[in-house]
């Protein structure tokens, strides 16, 4: 069993998670290995899963349960957090199981179900079964269908062991196939037992936002309109495609990134606050936040979007190939690692504030920040003269690396003159709190496992995110190549994105040294 520990779970929460059968869909896949493996047993090494506890792999090679377990050992060595001890592995690897079956085909379905009754035998008890559906996307429907027309969906119904399924994202590919997915959802699934996830929400510094948003007073007269003059949220990548070209191609930055893990940062940051810390009204509030977004200028004078695609260049002092040169990238492709954008939202708090979003991969660095730049004072007794230059105040949340948050303010240099300086107050999450943070697949997966939906997306979330990006997608569908920026590697991005700021006087903050 996964659990090697003597007491039950015992979470933060104080919550106790019954037997349980994990299933990952697609778990020779690089998400596995990289985060799903290593989480599952960072939980088991905190005994925060319960004793009886295992872990079925699925996919199409009929490989052995001593390959899996070989697999998943590898994955662990090589990128958990902790390491793994033997006396931990030896008990561990007793319930690795591979089930391997299409994931269209319902008899794959039906066999798996007889595994699972099969186990429940052998430690006679019930057991929830919680599905995660690691695959790419376009495999998200049939896998779906199988679990409602094989029973798995329904096992347990009503009961504390009911089955959970957990959906990877990007959940569809434009609003018409978001909206499908939850119809087979609906149809399927009762809400209670679904877990959109977007990691970024299991981040400890995304959990944090909304309490130092509405736990410190001080920031909320000022979080609207009259003192903030613009919000910047950055998640940038210094890493390429690697050996996801094949997925990333027909996903693109807009898509892999912007739909999912801005769109949730942005809508952390303009919410209203919800009535209570329960899923619903903090899903509420999102949702509120999101429907505010005004459509997007796509074409024309300027347009309120930008895409681009990497050339070659440096990376950390090393050369990098083009987005057309990495493996599985045809030569026309017209995908785009960045994208940028200049958004508004037409609401009371918000209204004429401008909000940039940009991502992409090959940039200067990895940073994902939330900047909040607030309004200047008058130029009455500073800002009329360049030695009392006033810079805005800033309040940057970072997200990674680095975590913390720094607060940007004038201070008058020390010496006989007067003369002004940025200076700022920064908290960090290491100096403060120490490194050992959980990653957020691990809190992700317990509270999936636990029932608590507050971290992850509700459908009409998912599809007002791409009700606001489909027409973008559409339109650069429709245009190829052509309006494709280009950016060499390891800068931070096309020239054209900063054209989205130009006149505001606002600039991009992240990768700017404020030291
Ligand atoms: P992979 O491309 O590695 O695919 C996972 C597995 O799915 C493969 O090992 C394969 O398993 C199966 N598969 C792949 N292509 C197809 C296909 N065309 N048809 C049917 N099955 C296929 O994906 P990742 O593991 O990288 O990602 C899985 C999901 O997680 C995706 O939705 C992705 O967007 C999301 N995600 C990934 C992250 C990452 O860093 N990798 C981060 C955050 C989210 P087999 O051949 O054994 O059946
Ligand atoms: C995933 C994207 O959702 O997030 C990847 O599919 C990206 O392309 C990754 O690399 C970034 O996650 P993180 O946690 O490293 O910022």
């Amino acid at each position: 069993m996964i659990n090697t520990s003597t007491t039950d779970s015992k979470t933060s929460l104080n919550r106790k998670t019954p037997p349980t059968i994990i299933i990952i869909f697609g778990a020779s896949g690089d998400l596995t290995a990289r985060k799903l493996a290593p989480a599952i047993f960072n939980l088991s090494k905190d005994n925060l899963l319960p004793k009886k506890c295992f872990l079925i792999g699925y996919g199409r090679s009929a490989i052995s349960d001593e390959s899996f377990k070989n697999e998943i050992k590898e994955a662990l060595d090589a990128h958990s957090r902790r390491k793994i001890e033997a006396s931990t592995w030896n008990t561990l690897e007793k319930n690795l199981i591979f089930h391997a079956g299409a994931y269209d085909d319902l008899n794959s379905f039906l066999t798996l179900e007889k595994k699972i009754s099969k186990i429940e035998k052998q430690i006679d008890c019930k057991a929830q079964c919680l599905f995660y559906v690691s695959t790419p996307p376009g495999v998200f429907m049939p896998i779906l269908e199988n679990l409602g027309e094989s029973g798995l969906a329904k096992r347990h119904r009503g009961t504390e062991t009911a089955s959970k399924v957990i959906i990877e994202k990007p959940f569809g590919r434009n609003l018409q196939s978001a909206h499908e997915l939850n119809q087979v959802i609906n149809k399927r699934f009762d809400e209670s037992q679904v877990f959109r996830i977007d990691h970024y929400l299991g981040k400890e510094t995304v959990q944090s936002l909304l309490v130092q948003r509405f736990a410190n007073s001080i920031f909320e007269p000022v979080w609207n309109r009259n003192y903030v003059s613009s919000v910047q949220i950055t998640v940038s990548e210094d890493i390429g495609v690697g050996n996801r070209g094949g997925y990333y191609d027909k996903s693109g930055a807009l898509r892999d990134m912007i739909q999912n893990h801005v769109m949730q940062l942005l809508a952390l940051t303009a919410m209203e606050p919800p009535s209570s810390l329960d899923p619903e009204s903090i899903r509420d509030e999102k949702v509120k936040a999101l429907k505010a977004l005004k459509p997007l200028a796509i074409e024309g004078e300027s347009p309120d979007v930008v895409r681009a695609s990497y050339a070659a260049g440096l990376v950390g002092g090393l050369p990098t190939k083009a987005y057309l040169d990495e493996e599985g990238i045809p030569q026309d492709s017209g995908t785009e690692t960045y994208a940028a954008m200049r958004l508004y939202l037409d609401n009371w708090r918000w209204k004429g504030v401008p909000f940039y979003l940009r991502s992409g991969k090959r940039l200067a660095m990895k940073a994902s920040e939330i900047v909040v730049q607030f309004t200047r004072p008058p130029a009455i007794l500073f800002g009329q003269d360049s030695r009392l230059k006033v810079s805005p105040n800033l309040l940057v949340i970072r997200i990674q690396p680095n975590e913390g948050v720094t607060l940007y303010l004038n201070s008058k240099t020390p010496g006989l003159e007067t003369k002004l300086q940025p200076i700022k107050l920064a908290f960090g999450y290491e100096t403060t709190f120490g490194s050992d943070t959980p990653e957020a697949y691990e809190r992700l997966i317990l509270d999936a496992l636990n029932g608590d939906g507050t971290l992850f997306i509700r459908g009409d979330e998912a599809e007002m995110s791409w009700g606001l990006l489909s027409p973008v997608l559409d339109y650069w569908d429709s245009q190829g190549r052509q309006g494709l920026e280009s950016y060499a590697s390891g800068t931070w991005g096309p020239l054209a994105a900063d054209k989205l700021l130009l006149g505001s006087g606002h600039e991009w903050i992240t990768g700017r040294s404020y030291d």
